[in-house]
Formats: C-alpha cells, sequence, structure tokens
C-alpha cells in the first residue's frame, strides 16, 4: 500500500480551505511539510505557526522534512508544533554519526517518527548505518529548495538499493521519496521500492482528488 503525502509547499494559500476539502477527499493520509530555513536550502518557507494551523486543519499525519541548519534545535520547535514525523539531513550533521544518532534518539524520545536524508549529490552508502536506526529514508530525487523541478533519474537506483538493504535487514523503515513526483515518475519509484510518494506541483497544480488518487 502506497502512502501519498502532498506537499504543502505547493499549495494554493488564496485558497486553503477549498484545497484541505480537497486533500481529505483523496486518497492522501500524510501532509508533507517543507522547512527551509535560507542556509541550508536557498529557499525560506514556513514557521512551526503554520504547522500549529495545519494540526487544527487537518487530521491527516504530519511528516516534516527539515532542510535547515540547525536539525537539532528545530527538531524541538516543530514537535512542540505538532509533528509526528521529523526527517532531517545527513548533510546539516556534516554526516557525523554520533550527532545523527544522538537525534534520532532524541526525536523518538519525544514519541516522533525519526526520518533521515540526503541530497541527490550524496551517496545513499551514508544512510545504510542507519537500517533498524530510523523509521524512515527519504530519498532526494531533486535538489532541496524549491517544487516543480525534474525529477533525477539515479534516484531509482539508490531507492533499489536501499529498499535490498532494508529488505535484507528485516527492517520496517520506509523509503519516502521526494521531488518531481507525477504517476509516471511515482510508479517508477514504486516498482524499485518506495512506500511514500511526496508530490506537490503535481498534486496541486489541478484537480487535487484526481492527481492524489492517480499516484496511489
Ligand atoms: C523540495 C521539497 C519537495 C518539493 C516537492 O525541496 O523537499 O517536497 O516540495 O515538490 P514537487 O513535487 O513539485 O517536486
Ligand atoms: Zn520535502
Amino acid at each position: 500500500m502506497t502512502i501519498i503525502a502532498p506537499s504543502v509547499l505547493s499549495l494554493d494559500y488564496s485558497r486553503f480551505e477549498q484545497q484541505m476539502l480537497d486533500l481529505h477527499a483523496s486518497k492522501a493520509q500524510w501532509l508533507h511539510f517543507d522547512v527551509m530555513d535560507g542556509h541550508f536550502v536557498p529557499n525560506l518557507t514556513f514557521g512551526p505557526d503554520i504547522l500549529k494551523a495545519f494540526r487544527k486543519a487537518s487530521h491527516l499525519f504530519l511528516d516534516v522534512h527539515l532542510m535547515v541548519e540547525d536539525p537539532d534545535f528545530f527538531s524541538d520547535v516543530f514537535i512542540d508544533a505538532g509533528a509526528q514525523m521529523i526527517t532531517f539531513h545527513t548533510e546539516a550533521l556534516d554526516n557525523d554519526s554520533q550527532r545523527i544518532m544522538a537525534l534520532i534518539k532524541k526525536i523518538r524520545d519525544r514519541g516522533v517518527k525519526a526520518g533521515l536524508t540526503v541530497k541527490p549529490k550524496t551517496p545513499v552508502e551514508t544512510l545504510f548505518p542507519y537500517v533498524g536506526e530510523v523509521d524512515l529514508f527519504l530519498i532526494m530525487s531533486v535538489e532541496p529548495g524549491f517544487g516543480g523541478q525534474s525529477f533525477i533519474p539515479q534516484s531509482l537506483d539508490k531507492i533499489a538499493s536501499l529498499r535490498k538493504l532494508i529488505d535484507q535487514q528485516q527492517s520496517a523503515a520506509l523509503i519516502e521519496v521526494d521531488g518531481g513526483i507525477n504517476s509516471y515518475t511515482g510508479s517508477l519509484c514504486k516498482q524499485a521500492g518506495a512506500n511514500v510518494l511526496v508530490a506537490g506541483s503535481y498534486v496541486f497544480k489541478e484537480d487535487i482528488i484526481v492527481a492524489v488518487d492517480s499516484l496511489w
């Protein structure tokens, strides 16, 4: 069963209420929330008060993707605001395994799911030591920072090799893919072993219900 996680970065905020009604009428189970600090990536998005508003407006699972220089600090901020999953970049902690393991523990100790992600240029092997330690791996299939970019095909190899290791180690970790997802690229990712599809521009450009259900 595939989980669909629309990225609210691409939501039309001038029609917030109707868009939320459509999302709730679709097969979407999660809301993907892209937090960008203008340093780790060259864009600035939402703070915790906006997540609190989504918590009030939706029953869907709040999947927070931290594209920030200080995920240690912001994980607490967004958990306090209602995050149910916190995914952070290994690059933000200089791929230091002690710091990464400490943050995974901190997130989980607060009763929140922990996810780990890498940018497209970072080898997927960077994630391998954490199989069995996290609830989710996020494969970025675009350079983080903006919606509406094209899917990077090499992401499929990353998904497949991670899927192989997760299955070998009998881990329950999910594989989420994020960036340039539509019905075609989404089906390739599912075939490669992904469980969760994040889509922004594809979902919010026309009919939300039709788009989400086409990814399922
Ligand atoms: C990019 C974000 C993605 C993005 C997806 O940095 O992490 O979640 O919003 O947008 P689309 O689906 O338009 O590529
Ligand atoms: Zn994202």
